[in-house]
């Protein structure tokens, strides 16, 4: 990129990292000085209660909601910020949005565009914001849509769509952008039951490809066979990560033991 910002500590090799992140939310401190990084091709899943502060790390990551302190390096890119001759400026929205294009999201709930069609979804930002030439937008579309198991829904509306078919259009969609990492927020918690393996299946194949990705998940066992490391957040913390399968089976952290037993309860 052109204006690829270095920092003043010297630029991050990995492809996330995030350093003293803090966010608060009035007297709630949603992330609370959180260090993180994610290597180029590592998969991450990270897993904590309901308010621990999974979405927010990742709306912070991307800067749809800038943390009030820390700093966020994408691709040893300074996240919100801009080097110029006279040092470091903020970044204007327009430069982030530029940043996030390296960025690519999936939310629980699929967010597609009702009044368009597939295609449309997934090559709008190409177009617009990548200024792809429209034929080009619309061939990558076609392979991406192959990948995903949906060829044949390019005409199709949102609504004509399963689910699991929306979220896999969401993942296209957000691949259409050529993201160097995706982040998923409980992306399979919003379907039907029956719904939930073929969109992992796809995200899987992802990770298969060296996808750099960050899960956040209930999904004890896609964790368990995907993931390099699993992160699991309390209270706006990290407070244990390791190699999943250790992780999962001998939990060092008290709370860490309490979650996995109500997950695997709840799993019978
Ligand atoms: N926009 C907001 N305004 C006020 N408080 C917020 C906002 N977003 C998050 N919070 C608070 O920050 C804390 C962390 O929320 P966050 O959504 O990150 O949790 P989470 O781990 O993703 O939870 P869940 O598993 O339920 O999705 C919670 O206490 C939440 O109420
Ligand atoms: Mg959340």
């Amino acid at each position: 990129m052109a204006d690829s910002a270095q920092t003043l500590d010297g630029p991050s090799r990995s492809m996330v990292e995030a350093r003293g992140l803090v966010k608060a939310y009035g007297h709630v401190r949603a992330l609370d000085t959180v260090d993180f990084r994610v290597e180029t091709g590592e998969v991450v899943a990270i897993v904590g209660a309901s308010g621990s502060g999974k979405s927010t790390l990742l709306r912070c990551l991307n800067y749809l909601d800038p943390p009030n302190e820390g700093d966020v390096w994408i691709n040893g890119h300074l996240m919100g910020a801009v080097e110029t001759v006279n040092g470091v400026r903020k970044a204007s929205e327009r430069e982030i949005r530029r940043h996030r294009a390296d960025i690519g999201m999936v939310f629980q709930h699929f967010n597609l565009f009702p009044h368009m069609t597939v295609m449309q979804n997934i090559i709008e930002a190409p177009i617009a914001v990548r200024a792809m030439a429209r034929g080009e937008a619309i061939e990558a579309a076609r392979e991406l849509l192959a990948s995903v198991g949906l060829a044949d829904k390019q005409d199709a509306f949102p609504a004509e769509l399963s689910g699991g078919q929306q979220q896999r259009v969401a993942i296209a969609r957000a691949l259409a952008m050529r993201p160097r990492v995706m982040l998923f927020d409980e992306p399979t918690s919003a379907l039907d039951p029956e719904l939930v393996d073929e969109v992992l299946r796809v995200m899987r194949q992802l990770a298969q490809d060296s996808m750099t990705m960050l899960v956040v998940t209930h999904e004890m066992s896609f964790a368990e066979d995907v993931a390099d490391r699993l992160v699991f957040f309390d209270k706006g913390k990290i407070i244990e990560q390791g190699k999943p399968a250790e992780v999962l089976r001998a939990p060092s952290h008290q709370r860490t033991q309490a979650f996995m037993q109500r997950i695997l309860r709840r799993g019978q």
